[in-house]
């Protein structure tokens, strides 16, 4: 391992929560002898296994075969057929069709309620009307959209057709969201007039008409009237802008019908920041990624038929396409959906909504769970929170004290937490501690949840012992890993099955400990984590030098109590520009409106020149020490030009 990857791995947290006996009684898994038996059937007979847990869903055609091949490219679930949108919305009829499928609360605090029957019921229509858009089977469709109930009939119309979606988080701007069209060539892209946020508009359908002008391949655009002209005027372009409600009102639901497809047919792209400028287009295909929400759903949320679960993730990442959409709706749950920010119009607006709606299961991230513990404890304990039974937490590792606060002041310790690891390319949770079956420490994310084979190695692909950090890695495939890269399967090669040849590996350095139990210490490669949202250093620095005052850029993280990792980069400037707080701010606003504004970096230093080895690779490692005000440590003989780094020390004082 070169010293850029260095993995450190310290942890005293040697508390245990055991969960309660009245929950563990009620609880789908009970043990950790039950656990451990399932997960034993899992990897010895998937076959079985998959069979039974996915009997409830839908297949048109079961499978001959459960894998075939051998990674990186391995396929589930060989020869069934199906249309996810069955699983999902349809075998709920009979018996769930008055059951509120989705429960939204916008951010001024109207609520809208979609009963499973209804939420069929414009997923049809709306299918119909893609299909008389000319979208068909295999097509793409771009989706540029807030939290809106539409989003969600949006993706699952798409899944009916077979056309892949590719939702574009609401927060990137119109150079982003051109460039992820681009690569997948999306045929229509879903938008609407504006959305909420903190009182003011965000203008989506503006920014999409800025980044249409040069995406070639897109043929209309769909905009769902949510603010209205009050709010968003819009601009409708004749012959490629349509309104959502006249093409939906006009359908004919006899179009809608369900298109059944093999089990390996792509069901949506989602891209994320790699360590190079260019994000990847994650690849989920049908049968795999079905399987793998529904089962971590109904487990991890030990799922029942009154609860009302919410998940707060944005749909435009991985946690809304798998735990807001496709594993809650395939097991019937009720779905709670927020449109706006969590401290709009103060920061008691979650137990607000906790209290108003009696949410008893609540998925949130770290860096949510920070700025509650900074806003202040009295913005939550003012709310009845009693409905809530089971707390989860995703996206970057919870600090300890975080876990204790969100145990006590959210869960009134009452509540078991779940700390789901997963990624976009993993599709579904992978590590967890089981709520009902087993303790949870604070701080790790537990054990491997059924069919996942996880591994911490050192960089020559050995095992270490137990409490030594390494890489973490998967021995084996698993049905909702991703399928390749989006047009570059050179790239899902190399980036993930090159490290440890003839294994996954997830980026990600590890350790576990003497119960089994795994603790993530973050990433090793050039990807942040700030706010729960991967960046990629490499897209930040491309932004930067994008600019015209920018001759070089290195973006690092720096630890942040609040955001977990906060943004600092190293700029050097061309000649003839001048550093100072005007630059910075137009250099802050750039990356702002090149990536979007929750990438624009925190700080920025200006230095005469960056530290490089010899190679002329960036040296993040000091820069990292330097950012967090440390002291630079380790072996420096690599460095081109020693001068720079007092240099940088100087302009940091
Ligand atoms: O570093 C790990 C961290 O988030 C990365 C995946 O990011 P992304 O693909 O954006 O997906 C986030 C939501 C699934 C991982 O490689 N990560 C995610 N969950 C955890 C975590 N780190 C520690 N503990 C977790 N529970």
């Amino acid at each position: 391992m070169t010293d850029d990857k260095a993995i450190a791995t310290f942890s005293a947290e040697n508390r245990r929560f055991e969960p309660s006996a009245a929950f563990r009684e009620r609880a789908r898994i009970k043990s950790k002898a039950d656990y451990e038996r399932l997960y034993r059937e899992s990897l010895d007979n998937p076959d079985g296994f998959w069979k039974r847990e996915t009997s409830e869903l839908v297949f048109e055609r079961p499978w001959r075969t459960v894998t075939e091949g051998q990674l990186p490219h391995v396929k589930w679930f060989v020869g069934a057929e199906l249309n996810v949108t069955k699983s999902c919305l349809d075998r709920h009829l009979p018996a769930r069709k008055d059951k509120r499928a989705i429960v939204w609360e916008s951010e001024p605090g109207e609520v809208r309620t979609l009963t499973y029957g209804e939420l069929h019921a414009e997923v049809v229509r709306f299918a119909a009307a893609l299909r008389g858009l000319g979208v068909q089977k295999g097509d793409r469709v771009a989706i540029y959209m807030g939290m809106v109930p539409e989003v969600v009939v949006g993706m699952l119309a798409c899944a009916r057709i077979g056309a892949a979606h590719s939702v574009v988080f609401g927060g990137f701007a119109a150079e982003s969201l051109r460039d992820r069209i681009n690569d997948c060539q999306a045929k229509v892209v879903l938008t609407q007039d504006g959305a909420w946020r903190r009182g003011s508009v965000v203008p989506l359908k503006a920014t999409v008409d800025k980044a249409v002008l040069s995406t070639p391949s897109i043929e209309k655009v769909v905009v769902l009237r949510r603010l209205g002209d009050e709010h968003a005027k819009v601009e409708m372009k004749a012959g490629r802008d349509v309104w959502w409600h006249e093409v939906s009102e006009a359908a004919d639901p006899a179009g809608g019908a369900p298109e059944v497809v093999d089990a390996e047919h792509p069901l949506f792209i989602l891209y994320t920041s790699g360590s190079t400028g260019k994000p990847k287009g994650v690849l989920h295909t049908t049968a795999g990624y079905l399987a793998g929400t529904h089962v971590s759903t109904k487990y991890v949320f030990d799922l029942r038929e009154d609860d009302v679960y919410w998940c707060t993730a944005d749909v435009g990442w991985v946690t809304g396409h798998s735990y807001i959409v496709y594993g809650p709706l395939s097991n019937g749950a009720t779905c709670l959906m927020y449109e706006g920010a969590p401290n709009s119009p103060d920061w008691g607006r979650f137990w607000q909504i906790i209290a108003k709606h009696q949410v008893s299961v609540l998925y949130t991230a770290p860096t949510a769970i920070r700025a509650f513990i900074r806003a202040g404890n009295e913005w939550v304990t003012k709310h009845d929170l009693s409905s809530l039974r089971l707390l989860g937490t995703v996206g970057e590792p919870i600090n300890p004290e975080a876990w204790i606060w969100y145990h006590e002041v959210v869960g009134q310790k009452r509540c078991p937490i779940v700390d789901t690891w997963w990624q976009t390319e993993t599709g579904a949770i992978m590590m967890v501690t089981l709520p009902g079956a087993v303790f949870a420490k604070p701080g790790s994310t537990g054990l491997p949840f059924f069919g996942v084979k996880a591994e911490v190695v050192t960089t020559d692909g050995k095992a270490v012992g137990a409490n030594e950090g390494g890489l973490l890695v998967r021995r084996q495939s698993w049905p909702s890993m991703l399928r390749t890269i989006w047009g570059d399967d050179e790239r899902f090669v190399q980036q993930y099955f090159s490290e440890i040849p003839g294994n996954y590996f997830t980026g990600d350095g590890a350790r576990c400990d003497e119960d089994g139990y795994f603790h993530v210490v973050g990433r090793i490669d050039d990807v942040l984590n700030v706010s729960g949202h991967r960046i990629g250093t490499a897209e930040i620095e491309s932004a930067l030098v994008s600019h015209a005052s920018v001759a070089e850029a290195a973006a690092v993280g720096r630890p942040d109590d609040l955001k977990g990792q906060a943004l600092v980069v190293f700029v050097t400037l061309k000649p003839g520009f001048t550093a100072g707080p005007e630059l910075t701010q137009k250099l802050k606003a750039h990356v702002g409106q090149e990536i979007g504004k929750f990438a624009a970096p925190d700080d920025i230093r200006f230095a005469e020149s960056l530290p490089k080895t010899r190679s002329g690779k960036i040296m993040r490692r000091l820069l990292k020490d330097i950012a967090a005000g440390r002291e630079t440590a380790g072996d420096v003989s690599t460095l081109e030009d020693l001068n720079v780094l007092s240099k940088l020390r100087a302009v940091d004082e």
